[in-house]
């Protein structure tokens, strides 16, 4: 018989706090490879901050976190590593090195690795650029210079350098207009299904939501007040959640009145 499959990230009995502010308590959340999760919640509700335990980059006040069935801060720093290799993310805020042309922001992972040659780096930051459907040339520019939509393109591409099994995205379309909020949709989905990634994305956008999540977790009350198929969790009933979901239900009423 075959052991079941590790899942990407398990997050037992977590709690946060800040000072004498309690942010999450005993959060349980597990996510199985290949599941695009959307995790929904207030502002303030601590998404951000759930997201950065989940990738080591803050300890929770209690409870533990795996990241493919290794402590994500594991206490040998090889290991942790190697762990963070797996995963790349893309940030809420100020997403790139504003220092470094868009060629170095996403030769920088890379460089970090350092085991490729100049002409391999160049070949893998030319293939991340058209990943994101950027062209050559771009690579010379500033991030000064770019658009909020070539931002983001960049960012995704930088998060993607290392190929990692698990893309962990903050507010991916914010700020964005329809349009290109829509065409970055389309772009991390076709890339998810060529390359099978796991994604954790925070998003406050029902359609961006609606566009790629295969699962939804909504943040409420410090807890997960929801959690399953984006239709299981529509119909939970909770203010956040009825709140949250209103278009879609007030949208999903007249059908249900002429049945
Ligand atoms: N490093 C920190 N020190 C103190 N308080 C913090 C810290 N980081 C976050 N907080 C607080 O924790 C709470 C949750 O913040 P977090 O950024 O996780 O929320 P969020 O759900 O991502 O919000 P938004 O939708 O606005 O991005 C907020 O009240 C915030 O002020
Ligand atoms: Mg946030």
């Amino acid at each position: 018989m075959n052991a079941a499959p590790v899942p990407v990230i398990e997050m037992h009995g977590v709690s946060s706090r800040f000072g004498e502010t309690v942010i999450h308590r005993d959060i349980d959340l597990v996510v199985p490879a290949g599941e695009i999760l959307g995790l929904v919640g207030g502002s303030g509700s601590g998404k951000t901050t759930l997201l950065r335990e989940m990738v080591g980059l803050l300890a929770p006040s209690a409870g533990s976190v795996r990241l493919f069935g290794q402590p994500v801060r594991h206490p040998d720093p090889l290991v942790q590593r190697a762990v963070r290799q797996r995963f790349g993310m893309l940030f809420q805020h100020g997403a790139l090195f504003s220092a470094l042309s868009v060629y170095d922001n996403i030769a920088f992972p890379l460089r970090e690795l350092r085991c490729f040659d100049t002409a391999t780096l160049r070949d893998l930051v030319l293939l991340k650029l058209a990943m994101v459907e950027l062209e050559p040339q771009h690579g010379r520019l500033m991030p000064a210079e770019l658009s909020g939509g070539m931002v983001k393109r960049v960012a995704l591409a930088r998060a993607l350098a290392l190929e990692p099994e698990l893309l962990v995205l903050d507010e991916p379309t914010a700020g964005l207009d329809p349009d290109r909020s829509a065409t970055f949709v389309r772009l991390i989905r076709t890339l998810q299904n060529e390359l099978g990634f796991t994604v954790v994305m925070v998003t406050h956008d029902l359609d961006t939501l609606a566009g790629l999540a295969t699962s939804v977790a909504a943040l409420a009350d410090q807890r997960i007040v929801a959690h399953g198929t984006p239709d299981e969790v529509l119909r939970v009933d909770h203010p956040f959640v009825r709140n949250f979901f209103r278009r879609e239900l007030e949208a999903a009423a007249p059908q249900r009145k002429g049945h």
